[in-house]
């Protein structure tokens, strides 16, 4: 019953529900009634034995978290209480809801200390705390959190240092604008699948450690706004899918290490307000996605490289520092020249860098287009709780009948996937990695090791890996996931997202795999990222790599990825639509795939693109399939926009679609249907 008007008293009678799993009243202006304990909808809740979601997100509550809250069904997963301004402590009875996967509690006024009994909701994956008031230091109980993938508490009030123990987090944390003082421990640098990491504005000191370089994943670097000192380790450069840095307001000192021209993917590099001396590195040149550069405040000396980027970049990125030279609109003097050829040849050498790296890339492009895609498949979905156990060879040749033709559902670049059914009845996908190409046995593993560790709620999860010298298979099952609408929490989303990636179960419930993810994440081979990168066609002009797959929906700013994945689901909706893919011969570089839709959205222009199978033989059948068919166009074309602002957020995008159904199932009721 959320996004309505409801307002007045959460009732009690709801508790009469006994068997109710799923209570979403979000953003209404409902509130709670204390005036009598038998009033207080806290007080009955318990009664719900199977809740497993608790939605109250955006209600004035004004009131406090109960100690009831400990009483909650063990079964509940998910607790959404955003912005509902409750006050005083987090209750220690939280730490009884051994089921919970996600807890929010983001945006409102609560105060006191993290409860240590929250080291024993041993299966939160998220813990999104952000804008609270919440005080003195982060327990070390909650290194018992093994499945912690994601901790959340930027805008508090934490002081001390992080606990040394948070080696396991697989997607980010977030602690910026805290109290946080002291060195960061080296456990930091062992965070090696974290993609966001912002400790921004804080008070920490110490050096940053040349281990930064084992955060092979990452995406966002944000250290901004702290104390920290000594030089910028090299290792940086290794990072392949960094795609924003900022060590802004700090006191490194030393020059900026030339490695960062090997940090391809970086869109903002921030280094102002430091001592930084030396030269700004000409590798930075090679930057074909930076955006956002910013030297000012530095002790940096020599020419302002000219190549690439650069000449986009204004004074501003260079104000204040010891004797930088170059272009005159820089505000900076003009640099002494040396001899004019030198520049000449490097101007060459520049040239022909760029040429084989199209060609690199192009090729790559070409190979990408003819790996077929190793297609996964998902049937029945079990609700039995599945756990990692052991299997063997032979398990898994009987699930899937000596891994017959039959059950073949694909193959790929690195292997086959199989579909099976385990003994105990649960319908598996089953993917054996082709040994014979090279690098597989060290990916294979990789994958199994990093999937295991991060059970994503919507991603595929894997039960369990088979690992001999000469036989690896990994097997897994989807959860139910994103696509439906009103799936409460989605804490990643796949930017990969296309028609092959999608699988429709029994109940048209749309549900994202994908076995190729951890490929990217895994080891540091290049070719293997490569393989990943989405796909050609579906990817948002101005690209974006590897890093965009895991990245989680942020209210935070309209970030990169959320845009790019808007504009995959937007191709996908035209493809499904008109049996065509992006890449069809007959878009070629004149007509898009998208001018062509465009081009059709005149009365009665549909039936030129959609798939004429999709229209009714009933006039009013038919007058409904195209009203809807047009908006479902319409709504692709947003979606698609070429200017990132311009496109519609995803959440629009689902609400869009949801309006769109119903008045497509109303005027189809209205005729014949
Ligand atoms: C919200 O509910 C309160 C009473 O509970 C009422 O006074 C107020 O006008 C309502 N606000 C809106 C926007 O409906
Ligand atoms: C409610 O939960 C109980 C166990 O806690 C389970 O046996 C029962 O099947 C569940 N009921 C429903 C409708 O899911
Ligand atoms: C929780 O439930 C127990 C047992 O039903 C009861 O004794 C206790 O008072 C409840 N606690 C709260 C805070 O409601
Ligand atoms: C809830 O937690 C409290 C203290 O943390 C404990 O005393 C109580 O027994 C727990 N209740 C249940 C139902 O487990
Ligand atoms: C540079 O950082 C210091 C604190 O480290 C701050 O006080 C100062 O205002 C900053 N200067 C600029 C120009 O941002
Ligand atoms: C420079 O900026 C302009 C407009 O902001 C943009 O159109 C152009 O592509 C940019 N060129 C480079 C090399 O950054
Ligand atoms: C770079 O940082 C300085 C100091 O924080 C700021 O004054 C300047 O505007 C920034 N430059 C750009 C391009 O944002």
């Amino acid at each position: 019953m959320g996004s309505n008007s409801f307002s007045s008293f959460i009732p009690v009678t709801l508790c009469t529900l006994p068997i109710l799993q799923w209570l979403l009243l979000s953003l209404n202006n409902l509130t709670i009634d204390t005036s009598t304990p038998e009033a207080n909808i806290f007080s009955c809740l318990a009664n719900l034995r199977n809740l497993s979601m608790l939605n109250l997100a955006g209600n004035p509550l004004n009131t406090a978290l109960p100690a009831s809250l400990g009483n909650l069904s063990t079964s509940l997963q998910y607790i959404d209480f955003r912005r509902c301004n409750f006050k005083g402590d987090i209750p220690k009875e939280i730490g009884n809801l051994s089921s919970l996967i996600s807890l929010q509690l983001g945006f409102n006024q609560l105060s006191g200390s993290l409860p240590t009994t929250l080291g024993r909701v041993r299966n939160l994956q998220g813990m999104y705390l952000s804008d609270n008031k919440l005080v003195s230091y982060i327990p070390d109980e909650l290194c018992q959190l093994y499945n912690l993938a994601d901790m959340e508490m930027p805008h508090n009030l934490f002081s001390g240092s992080i606990p040394s123990c948070l080696g396991d987090l697989a997607t980010s944390l977030n602690l910026m604008s805290n109290l946080l003082t002291s060195t960061v421990s080296s456990f930091l640098w062992q965070l090696k699948y974290i993609l966001d990491l912002d400790l921004s504005s804080n008070s920490l000191v110490g050096s940053l450690s040349e281990d930064i370089g084992n955060l092979k994943v990452v995406a966002h670097i944000d250290l901004s706004n702290n104390h920290f000192s000594g030089s910028i380790p090299s290792s940086i450069g290794g990072l392949q899918d960094l795609f924003s840095l900022s060590l802004a307001n700090n006191n490194l000192e030393g020059h900026s290490p030339s490695s960062f021209g090997n940090s391809l993917s970086l869109e903002l590099l921030d280094l102002s307000n430091n001592s930084l001396s030396g030269v700004i590195p000409k590798s930075l040149e090679a930057l074909s996605y930076l955006q956002y550069l910013n030297f000012s405040f530095n002790k940096l000396l020599g020419e302002i490289p000219t190549g690439g980027y650069f000449k986009n970049f204004s004074s501003e990125s260079f104000v204040s520092n010891g004797a930088l030279c170059g272009a005159t609109r820089l505000l900076v003097p003009t640099c002494k020249t040396k001899a004019a050829s030198r520049y000449f040849v490097k101007y060459i050498t520049i040239g022909s860098l760029s040429a084989i790296l199209l060609v690199v890339l192009v090729s790559m492009i070409l190979c990408r287009k003819r790996i077929v895609e190793a297609a996964t498949d998902q049937t029945t979905l079990s609700p039995q709780k599945l756990l990692w156990r052991k299997v063997s060879r032979l398990e898994l040749l009987s699930a899937t009948n000596g891994f017959s033709e039959c059950n073949l559902l694909g193959t790929g670049a690195f292997g086959s996937v199989y579909k099976g059914t385990m003994s105990d009845g649960i319908d598996v996908a089953i993917k054996v990695f082709n040994l014979e190409v090279e690098g597989v046995s060290k990916s294979s593993d990789n994958e199994c090791e990093m999937l295991s560790n991060i059970r994503y709620i919507n991603l595929l999860k894997i039960i369990t890996c088979c690992s001999q010298t000469d036989f690896k298979a990994v097997v897994g099952y989807n959860d139910r996931c994103c696509i439906g609408i009103g799936i409460p929490s989605s804490p990643i989303i796949h930017c990969d997202l296309k028609p092959s990636n999608i699988l429709i179960d029994d109940d048209m419930v749309a549900h994202i795999a994908d076995f190729g993810i951890a490929k990217l994440l895994g080891g540091g081979n290049s070719t293997t990222h490569t393989i990943t990168l989405a796909t050609i066609g579906y990817m948002a002009p101005g690209g974006y790599t590897v890093a965009c797959l895991f990245i989680k929906l942020r209210d935070k700013r309209n970030s990169f990825e959320k845009r790019g994945c808007v504009y995959s689901f937007g191709i996908v909706l035209m493809e499904t639509f008109t049996k065509r893919k992006p890449t069809d011969e007959m878009f070629g570089r004149e007509v898009s795939m998208k001018q062509w839709v465009a081009d059709s959205l005149f009365p009665g222009g549909m039936v030129e693109v959609v798939d004429a199978n999709l229209f009714g033989t009933e006039e009013d059948d038919d007058f409904a399939s195209k009203e809807c068919l047009s908006s479902l166009m319409r709504l692709a074309l947003v979606c698609c926009a070429e200017s990132p602002e311009k496109r519609i957020s995803m959440q629009d995008a689902l609400a869009m679609l949801n309006k769109i159904k119903t008045k497509f199932l109303k005027n189809a009721a209205g005729g014949a249907v």
